[in-house]
């Protein structure tokens, strides 16, 4: 099934404008120049899929002085009402991405559609000679993730992913102190994100279906790999200084039988060279565990949860070399390195990673994009940056499609 046939029998057809034109989209847009941003300058942002993320988004850069919303795009005309009042004013809203990018007054894109289209407009925008802002994932296949990178190369244009984590002040002070040896040498990344949550959106007309529900259907979602994962994924990204090497999965579905083709569970187990791994678990019943993401290394052990950070260093490893002789315990001779207290949790104290701000990750991400187009470099949530955890989600499907190891795609060399 392609992008085309996912769109039939949807009202909502235009989805997919683009997957319902075969109009050569790049073709009909000549390569504009960036239009300089002076530091005082107003910057008029057009936003495309402005649902629940898209609001969110705007919602931070509306806090960010000389920030406007000049134009909207989605194609649910409820919407534009909703963005209105999140303005306080009209503003001038579109149906077709297309026509909202022909507006010259544009200085930057934010695109917050689902994942399927994030290729298409990003790289369209792009070519107009728009900075853009998008959501995550880079892209929904290994083509969408290849060509997005491109574009950017080749349109020396601004692109900012939507890893907001790499903007948290926690996050980033966390990550240093792990990649200068705070923990000894880090092996594995241990992330969870588990809700009690059926993740489904209520509906009133079945014609709705698909629009409001995409992150259930497997053509137009890559579940929660892609939409939790992701984030955690790049974390270990970061982490081990790389993009995974392979990835192998499993998913069910244990509690949602309501005509969802994706999985509501999700563990998957990412290679990175040198033996390292990442293992990531999604389930939706039970929020015990929640949102927090493990990196242990040799010497300890790193907890990062959407609000803070934890290091821990328990300064008895469980089992030493002397303990590898006969252990009795309450008169049972248990073997060679195995005794009750030492396979207990650790339950001694943390350190507190400390940190200036309770900014919203959003926010800080938000700032740093339009200093980055002001000052015209790549942000640090670059393209390639997007790339590292999508094309792990895009073949992370794959593999727990078809219960196999994958080798993940580099990026290729230009
Ligand atoms: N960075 C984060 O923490 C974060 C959090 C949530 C969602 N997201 C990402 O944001 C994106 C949107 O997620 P959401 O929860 O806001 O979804 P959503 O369904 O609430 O919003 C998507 C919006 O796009 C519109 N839309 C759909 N097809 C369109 C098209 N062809 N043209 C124009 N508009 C179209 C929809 O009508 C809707 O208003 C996804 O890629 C998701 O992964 C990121």
């Amino acid at each position: 099934m392609n992008r085309r046939d996912i769109l039939q029998g949807l009202s909502l057809s235009m989805l997919s404008r683009k997957l319902l034109s075969n109009e050569p989209l790049l073709a009909q847009t000549a390569k504009t120049k960036p239009k300089p941003i002076a530091a005082n300058d107003r910057i008029n942002v057009g936003v495309i899929g402005p649902g629940s993320r898209g609001r969110e988004v705007m919602r931070q850069m509306l806090r960010i002085p000389g920030v406007e919303m000049a134009a909207v795009c989605d194609v649910y005309e409820p919407r534009f009402a909703e963005v209105n009042e999140l303005v306080g004013k009209k503003v001038m809203s579109y149906k077709d991405y297309r026509e909202l990018l022909e507006r010259k007054d544009l200085d930057v894109i934010l695109i917050a559609t689902p994942p399927i289209f994030h290729s298409e407009y990003t790289i369209a925008a792009l070519e107009k000679g728009k900075p853009v802002y998008g959501e995550k994932t880079l892209g929904f296949t290994v083509q969408d993730c290849n060509d997005v990178v491109a574009a950017v190369k080749r349109t020396g244009q601004i692109f900012q992913i939507g890893h907001q984590l790499r903007y948290a002040s926690w996050i980033q002070q966390s990550i240093k102190r792990v990649r200068q040896g705070d923990i000894g040498v880090p092996t594995h990344v241990y992330a969870y994100w588990h809700r009690a949550d059926d993740w489904r959106r209520p509906v009133n007309d079945p014609k709705l279906e698909h629009l409001f529900n995409w992150r259930l259907y497997n053509e137009t979602s890559g579940g929660l790999l892609e939409e939790l994962g992701s984030h955690a994924i790049d974390i270990a990204n970061w982490v081990f200084g790389e993009t995974p090497e392979t990835i192998m999965g499993s998913t069910s579905i244990a509690v949602y039988h309501d005509g969802r083709t994706v999985g509501d569970n999700v563990q998957a187990v990412i290679g990175y060279s040198k033996g390292r791994r990442m293992f990531f678990s999604s389930i939706t019943d039970n929020a015990m565990m929640a949102d927090q993401i493990w990196i242990y290394g040799t010497e300890g052990s790193a907890q990062i949860t959407l609000q803070d950070a934890t290091f821990y260093r328990p300064t008895q490893k469980t089992v030493t070399a002397s303990s590898h002789t006969d252990i009795v315990e309450r008169g049972v001779k248990t073997g060679a390195s195995y005794k009750t207290s030492w396979e207990m949790p650790y339950r001694g104290p943390g350190e507190r990673v400390q940190f200036p701000s309770g900014d919203d990750p959003t926010l800080t991400a938000c700032q740093a994009f339009f200093q980055s187009v002001r000052d015209k470099h790549q942000p640090v949530a670059s393209a390639e940056v997007g790339f590292g955890s999508a094309i792990a989600c895009v073949v992370g499907k794959q593999a727990m499609t078809e219960g196999r190891t994958i080798t993940v795609p580099q990026l290729p060399k230009s």
